[in-house]
C-alpha cells in the first residue's frame, strides 16, 4: 500500500519551520493571547479529599478589590457531562453539587480585573467541610474495584497447561507510582462569548474534542464554537481531556460577559490535568529449560478517580510482545479519592513494559541464556493474537543493530562481574512492541496563483514537530520547496484532526495530507482535461509527477506546465482539495497493523558504598516505519528517553495518606532529571515504511520512553545482582 516513492524532502533532518517564531518569542501559546476587556480567573481547590461542603462563604472574596464574580456549586449553572472518547473522555462536570471527590477539586472560580486580584480573592473564600475518610490506597478494602473496565482482558491458549510445561517459573509483584505529566507550559484557557458563539484559546492536544465537549456541556451549537491552539507548551497527555478548569473558564466568561483568562499554577497542574496512575502488577512467566516461553500471566491494578473512566490497560502489551502460546492478561481499577488520572506519555505501556521486560530477564537468567538471545528466540514473527504477518516489524533489526552499536557482546553474564574502579557496571536491555493506534483524520491542500501551497488540518503540534514534518510531506507531494509550503494547524475551523496522542497523529495526518495533495494534483489535471493549450491534456494522475512547481508527464518531463500557469490561463486564484485517512483494518489487509518497535540498551554505573546510580549510556534502536524528519524524530526519541530515565529513577507524585494532598506539587520537590543525570543517548532508526498505509509512518511519540525503566532495572541487576521491582529506583534500594 505504501505509495510515497521519493525521498527528496521527506526524511531530511531539516530545522523546525516554526523555530524562528519560537526563538524570537513570536509563537503565541494559549496564555500569550489577550483580548480587549479581558479579565482573569483563579480557582479555589478543595483542601480535603472526600466529604461535602457544609458551607462556603464568598462575601470577603466578593468584596475584595477588582472582583467581578465568585461562582460556586451554589450559583453555577447546571452542566451536561462531556462525551466519553478513547484517550479523551470528559471527566465529571465541575461544581454541580456539594460533594468532594478529591483533594484540589475545583470548588469555586473567582473572576477579577487582574490575575493577582483573582488569586488574592480566591484565598478569601472560606469553606467549611464535612470531611469523610478518603480512600487513597488501591489495597484499601473500601475501594470499589472495576473489573475489566475496557473489555481488553485476554486469554490465549491454556495458561495452566502452559505453566505445567514450564521448567522455570518466575512470579513477582511490580509497582509503579503516580507520575505527573508536567509539561513546561502552564495550561491556560481564554474564553470569549458573543451570544451563543464562543472562541476558546486552550492548551489542548485536540481542538475538535474541546469544541464537541463544550457544545455538549453548555448546550450550544458546535458550529458557533472555535477552539484555537496554534502552539501548546508541551502536553505529554495532559492536554487530551477537557478538564474542569477549561469548563469553569468558559462558564465564568459567560457569566461576566467579558473574555476570561485562566492560567493554572504549577501546584494546580498536579491536581487538574491528569497524571499517570499508579499500578500494582503481578506477573508470572514460564519457560522450558531450552529457553522457550510457554506461559505469561499478567495482572494489572491501577488507580482511577471516582466517577471517572481513564484508560490504562497496563497488562495488555504482554499479549503481543512474544511468541508465547499461552497468555492471560487482566486489568482492574481501584476507585480512589484522587484527582482524575489521564494518559501520560505511553500510558499503560510505560508501566506494563517495566514488569514484563524485568520478568523476561529473570527467566532468561534462570535458564542460563543471554537476555538478548532469549528475546530473539521468542520473537513473534507474526501477530500472536491474530496469527497474521505484521504490516511491518523490524524489532529483530532493532535488537541486532542496537546490540552492535552498544557493544552488547562485551557484556559478561555474571552479576557484578563488570567494574571500573569503584563503579559496578551493568548492561541491560528491554524490547518494546508499541501498539498501533490510528483514527480518522482530514486535511485540505490548496495551491495559489503564485505557486505556493497552503495545507491545513485541526491538529496540534505539542512540540513534536508536526508543523515541520507535514510541511516537508506536502512539499514532497506537491513538488515544491519547503519555503513554498505553509502548513497550518491548531484551529477547530480547519478540517477534522484527532488528538496529538497515542503516537497516532503523524500516521493519521500524513495519510490525510497525502490524499489531499494527490487529489489536488488531480484537480489541476481536471482543469486542463480538455485544454488544447495544455501538454497535460487528457493525462491521468498515474501518468504525471510534480517537480519544481510543475506537473509533468513521467515519461517526458518537457510535457508539463506549472501550477501558476494553469491557474492563470484558466482565471483561477487557487485550487483546493480535501483528503482524509481512515485507519486500515487488519482483516481487510490480511496483515496485523503494527505500531513502532524498539530495543533499548543501557549502561549503568553504581557506587555500591553510596547507592549512587548513574545512567552512563543509552542506545535506542527504533522501527518507526517511515521517518519523515530524522532530526525531529530523533529528538522525540531523545526526549522520550529522558522521560524514561525520569520514570525509572526520579518521578513519584507523593500523596499524603492522611489528607490526599499532593505533597510535592512543585518543580522544587517533584524530582526529574537535570542535564547531569542524562547521558549520551544514541538513536538509530531501522526498518522502513509500513506497508499498511500510503505514507507508512508509525509514530515515535511514546516509544522513546517505554523500555527505559526495565532496561535500567535489568542493568542494575546485572551490576549488583539486585532486582528492583518498585519505581522509581532510589538510593535506599541500592545501598548494599
Ligand atoms: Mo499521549 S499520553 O497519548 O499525549
Amino acid at each position: 500500500m505504501t505509495t510515497l516513492e521519493t525521498g527528496r524532502t521527506v526524511g531530511a533532518g531539516i530545522d523546525r519551520v516554526d523555530a524562528p517564531l519560537k526563538v524570537t518569542g513570536s509563537a503565541h501559546y494559549p496564555n500569550d493571547f489577550s483580548l480587549p476587556g479581558m479579565v482573569h480567573a483563579a480557582l479555589v481547590g478543595s483542601t480535603v479529599a472526600a466529604g461535602r461542603i457544609r458551607g462556603i462563604d464568598v462575601s470577603r472574596a466578593e468584596a475584595a478589590p477588582g472582583v467581578l464574580a465568585v461562582i460556586t456549586h451554589l450559583t453555577a449553572p447546571a452542566l451536561e457531562r462531556g462525551p466519553m472518547t478513547l484517550l479523551g473522555g470528559s471527566p465529571p462536570a465541575p461544581m454541580q453539587d456539594d460533594r468532594i471527590l478529591h483533594y484540589g477539586q475545583h470548588i469555586a472560580i473567582v473572576v477579577a480585573e487582574s490575575a493577582e486580584q483573582a488569586r488574592h480573592a480566591a484565598r478569601l473564600v472560606h469553606v467549611e467541610y464535612e470531611a469523610a475518610k478518603a480512600v487513597l490506597d488501591v489495597d484499601d478494602p473500601r475501594a470499589e474495584i472495576v473489573e475489566n473496565p475496557w473489555g481488553l482482558d485476554t486469554q490465549r491458549g491454556d495458561i495452566a497447561a502452559g505453566f505445567a510445561q514450564a521448567d522455570v517459573v518466575v512470579e513477582d509483584t511490580y509497582t509503579t507510582p503516580d507520575n505527573t505529566n508536567n509539561p513546561l507550559g502552564l495550561m491556560a484557557t481564554l474564553a470569549s462569548w458573543h451570544g451563543d458563539a464562543l472562541t476558546v484559546h486552550d492548551s489542548t492536544q485536540w481542538p475538535h474534542n474541546v469544541r464537541t465537549s463544550l457544545a455538549t456541556i453548555f448546550k450550544v451549537p458546535e458550529s458557533g464554537i472555535r477552539v484555537l491552539a496554534p502552539f501548546v507548551g508541551g502536553g505529554f497527555g495532559a492536554g487530551l481531556r477537557v478538564w474542569s478548569h477549561v469548563i469553569l473558564t468558559v462558564m465564568a466568561a459567560r457569566q461576566v460577559k467579558r473574555p476570561v483568562k485562566l492560567v493554572l499554577s504549577r501546584p494546580e497542574m498536579f491536581t487538574s490535568v491528569g497524571h499517570r496512575p499508579n499500578s500494582v502488577q503481578q506477573i508470572k512467566v514460564g519457560a522450558t529449560r531450552d529457553g522457550d516461553l510457554v506461559a505469561i500471566e499478567h495482572h494489572g491494578m491501577s488507580s482511577v478517580a471516582m466517577e471517572d473512566d481513564d484508560y490504562e490497560p497496563v497488562s495488555f502489551g504482554s499479549v503481543v510482545a512474544y511468541a508465547c502460546p499461552n497468555v492471560l492478561t487482566r486489568d482492574r481499577q481501584a476507585r480512589l479519592n484522587i484527582p482524575c488520572p489521564g494518559s501520560m506519555r505511553a500510558p499503560a505501556e510505560g508501566q506494563g513494559n517495566f514488569a514484563l521486560e524485568s520478568a523476561i530477564d529473570d527467566v532468561a537468567r534462570a535458564v542460563g541464556m543471554d537476555p538478548l538471545e532469549f528475546r530473539l528466540r521468542n520473537y513473534a514473527d507474526e501477530h500472536p493474537l491474530l496469527g497474521l504477518p505484521w504490516s511491518s516489524k523490524a524489532l529483530r533489526e532493532c535488537y541486532l543493530e542496537g546490540a552492535e552499536r552498544f557493544g552488547w557482546s562485551r557484556r559478561t553474564p555474571e552479576p557484578g562481574s563488570m567494574r571500573d574502579g569503584r563503579w559496578l557496571i551493568g548492561y541491560g536491555l528491554a524490547g518494546v512492541s508499541y501498539p498501533f493506534y490510528q483514527v480518522p483524520c482530514q486535511a485540505r491542500a490548496s495551491v495559489r496563483r503564485d505557486g505556493s501551497a497552503y495545507v491545513r488540518s485541526a491538529a496540534t503540534d505539542i512540540g513534536t514537530g508536526t508543523y515541520t514534518v507535514m510541511t516537508q510531506l506536502a512539499a514532497e507531494l506537491l513538488g515544491l520547496e519547503v519555503e513554498q509550503v505553509r502548513f497550518d494547524l491548531g484551529d477547530s475551523d480547519m478540517p477534522y484532526a484527532p488528538q496529538a496522542g497515542g503516537s497516532g497523529l503523524t500516521g493519521a495526518l500524513s495519510n490525510a495530507v497525502h490524499t489531499a495533495c494527490r487529489r489536488l494534483v488531480q484537480e489541476f489535471l481536471d482543469v486542463v482535461a480538455d485544454d488544447a493549450a495544455s501538454p497535460l491534456r487528457g493525462a491521468m494522475l498515474d501518468d504525471v509527477t510534480v517537480t519544481d512547481g510543475r506537473v509533468h508527464r513521467i515519461e517526458d518531463a518537457a510535457q508539463g506546465e506549472s501550477y501558476a500557469d494553469i491557474l492563470a490561463r484558466h482565471g483561477l486564484e487557487e485550487l483546493s482539495a480535501d483528503g482524509r485517512s481512515t485507519p486500515p483494518q487488519s482483516e481487510d489487509l490480511g496483515m496485523a497493523l503494527a505500531g513502532a518497535f524498539g530495543a533499548k540498551f543501557v549502561e549503568v554505573r553504581i557506587d555500591p558504598a553510596l547507592g549512587l546510580l548513574r545512567v552512563a549510556r543509552v542506545v535506542s534502536a527504533i522501527d518507526g516505519g517511515r521517518i519523515l524528519n530524522e532530526k525531529t524524530a530523533a529528538s522525540q526519541i531523545i526526549g522520550g528517553t529522558v522521560g524514561g530515565i525520569s520514570q525509572a529513577m526520579f518521578e513519584e507524585t507523593a500523596t499524603d495518606r492522611g489528607t490526599g494532598r499532593i505533597a510535592n506539587a512543585t518543580f522544587g520537590d517533584y524530582l526529574m532529571p537535570v542535564n547531569a543525570d542524562v547521558p549520551d543517548m544514541e538513536v538509530l532508526f531501522v526498518g522502513g515504511p509500513d506497508r499498511a498505509t500510503a505514507v507508512g509512518t508509525k509514530g515515535v511519540g511514546e516509544i522513546g520512553l517505554v523500555g527505559l525503566a526495565a532496561a535500567i532495572g535489568n542493568a542494575v541487576h546485572h551490576a549488583t545482582g539486585r532486582r528492583i521491582r518498585s519505581l522509581p529506583i532510589t538510593i535506599d534500594q541500592l545501598m548494599l
